[in-house]
């Protein structure tokens, strides 16, 4: 039996600081070199019990106790909304999370999203009450313990804090959890510790670590004494090329033992594989060498692992050593079907993502916003996925378009992108891939509707008033009532019966020219081709002349009409009846 190091995950919302909480530990700066500075993978990092301590040191003795446990395996999850999939594995391979909320802006959506999730899997946290430097007064004291900096604060802004804490214990107790400011709790089996931190200037920082170490080595009791015998059990974070050994599976052991030369099994775009593993590898920090090669890792850690055929592994998956191959290829294929494995029928977007937590994200974002996926999976998009959107296209041109979520475009890809007009839509902000293709979508719609206009005359209906005909041909000028839908320059009109008698050269109203007359306008138009008394008579009524083709466009866009002008529609097509 050993004792792992727990497995710390960070949630909360999206800016609240959970990344840059880990960045300070670390002593690293992440956060910032992120796109879209949002946390788009879990990326984990081990803190030492050296570190721990260390950080600490400067804590009154009243908090200072043995550590047993060997370090603490943070687990970094992103605060998006379109991350559930991502902050549910996080929530269920974490030991003990820390729950960040900006303590400025209090509880927000996923915050208690996340608050849900620790819920349902029951695990124990703390929550670390963020960004205290931003208190109205607050002087900051770099470094120093919650307690000390805090007593050195004037008095109204201690209220000040403590009016925010009280607000986020309010909120606590709404999800029935009971909560304390840390260093007065009496219970903590019974009450949530919060911690008020800041990550920018560390105030409060090791406190933090020291009670997450506390209460992992208190209540987490035996789940942290590995079996060495236990099948190891994990999942991928990244895929990465390493120069000098090919492909290597960046993974988190959340269970049991992984050795060398044990058979693995993950899962690729064509379903689970299994190789042996050559080699496992742990990062060296601050070593000459990048990697210390180790015969075995015990959960909880990171370990990088060197294998054979590992090119086509999907980050994000899970992945085990093999007890029973067809088993395991059971159970992995079967808890990943529908997200990967599973193309539809009828027409939806293409999408090509880096991982599956973010193919399983994206599909759930756009599955919320009801846009139909017909085919999702990780990889770099091709040429094949650019024809499999053109096919969609030919059936639902708002669907025929290629989703890439920080993946390569192949060159093939693009040749036929700019061949086949197949849109192929990028980022690397998961969110923004849904407001690109809403934008692109909108663009279409108005592209086409303008297009549309431009050439589709608009439904109309006049009557040649009686008594005003100023001259009888080329070109003919009359009065005329518009007794609905609209009249313009170059409109061709025709009689009851649908033939063609002219054409509108001019409209004028009031003895000034105008483009256009709508309805119950009386006005005189010039018209080319009709001769006054032999094709037309007072009183006729014309129409907007409208072939098949063009009536049966206004079919699709009927929301495009008011009820007058459906209705001469429905006239005008009875007219040409013997085409419908
Ligand atoms: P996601 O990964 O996108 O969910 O965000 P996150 O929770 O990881 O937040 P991140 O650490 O990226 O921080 C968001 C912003 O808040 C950054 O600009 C940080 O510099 C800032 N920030 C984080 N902690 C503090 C703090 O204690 N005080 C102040 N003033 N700013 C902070
Ligand atoms: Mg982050």
């Amino acid at each position: 039996m050993k004792i792992r190091s727990p497995i710390v995950a960070t949630l909360g919302h999206v800016d609240h600081g959970k990344t840059t909480i880990l960045d300070q530990i670390r002593g690293s700066n992440v956060a910032s070199k992120e796109a879209g500075a949002i946390t788009q993978m879990i990326g984990a990092s081990y803190i030492t019990q050296e570190t721990i301590n260390g950080m600490a040191k400067r804590l009154s003795d009243k908090m200072k106790f043995q550590l047993k446990i060997p370090g603490l395996l943070f687990i970094d999850t992103p605060g998006h909304e379109a991350f559930t999939n991502l902050r549910d594995r996080g929530g269920s391979i974490a030991d003990i999370a820390i729950l960040v909320v900006d303590v400025m802006q209090g509880f927000q959506p996923q915050t208690i999203e996340s608050l849900r999730i620790l819920k349902q899997y029951k695990t124990p946290f703390v929550v670390a009450a963020n960004k205290i430097d931003l208190v109205q007064g607050w002087k900051s004291y770099e470094g120093e313990p919650f307690t000390a900096s805090f007593s050195k604060q004037p008095e109204h802004v201690q209220q000040k804090l403590d009016e925010k804490l009280y607000g986020l214990m309010g909120k606590l107790s709404e999800y029935s959890f009971d909560s304390e400011r840390y260093d007065r709790i009496t219970d903590f089996s019974k009450q949530i510790a919060i911690i008020p931190i800041s990550a920018r200037t560390k105030e409060g920082l090791g406190d933090l670590l020291m009670l997450i170490a506390g209460l992992s080595q208190r209540f987490l009791g035996d789940s942290l004494n590995v079996e060495e015998s236990g099948k190891g059990k994990g999942s991928i974070l990244e895929v990465k090329e390493e120069k000098g050994l090919g492909t290597t599976l960046d993974v988190i052991l959340f269970d049991g033992i992984l050795r060398k030369g044990d058979e693995i099994i993950f899962l690729t775009s064509n379903g689970a594989q299994s190789t042996k593993v050559r080699g496992l590898l742990i990062p060296n920090i601050g070593g000459k060498e990048k990697f210390n090669y180790v015969d075995e890792v015990v959960a909880a850690a990171g370990v990088k692992i060197f294998a054979p055929g590992t090119e086509d592994a999907m980050p994000g998956s899970p992945i085990n050593v093999v007890m029973d191959f067809e088993d395991d290829k059971k159970a992995l294929e079967a808890a990943f079907h529908s997200v990967v494995f599973e193309k539809k029928e009828g027409p939806g977007v293409i999408l090509r993502a880096d991982s599956l937590g973010s193919v399983e994200a994206i599909v759930k974002l756009f599955k919320d916003a009801e846009i139909p996926i017909k085919d999702a999976g990780v990889g770099k998009i091709t040429r094949k996925a650019v024809v499999e959107a053109s096919n969609v296209a030919a059936a639902d041109h708002y669907l025929g378009v290629v989703l890439g979520f920080n993946v390569d475009i192949l060159d093939e890809a693009r040749e036929e992108s700019n061949n086949s007009g197949i849109k192929i839509i990028w980022s690397n902000i998961i969110y923004h891939l849904l407001d690109q293709y809403n934008e692109w979508v909108k663009e279409e719609k108005e592209r086409e509707k303008k297009e549309m206009l431009a050439k589709l005359p608009w439904p109309g209906k006049l009557k040649l008033l009686p008594g005003y005909v100023f001259r009888v041909n080329k070109p003919a000028i009359f009065g005329v009532e518009v007794l609905g839908g609209r009249l313009k320059k170059q409109y061709k009109l025709m009689n009851k019966a649908g033939e063609v008698v002219g054409e509108v050269r001019e409209i004028q109203k009031e003895k000034e020219k105008v483009e256009e007359a709508t309805s119950g306008q009386q006005l005189a138009i010039s018209c080319d081709g009709i001769d006054y008394g032999k094709n037309v008579q007072e009183g006729d009524i014309l129409y907007v002349a409208m072939g098949p083709d063009e009536i049966k466009l206004w079919d699709t866009k009927l929301g495009m009409l008011n009820d007058e002008e459906k209705t001469i529609l429905e006239e005008v097509k009875r007219m040409q009846k013997r085409y419908f």
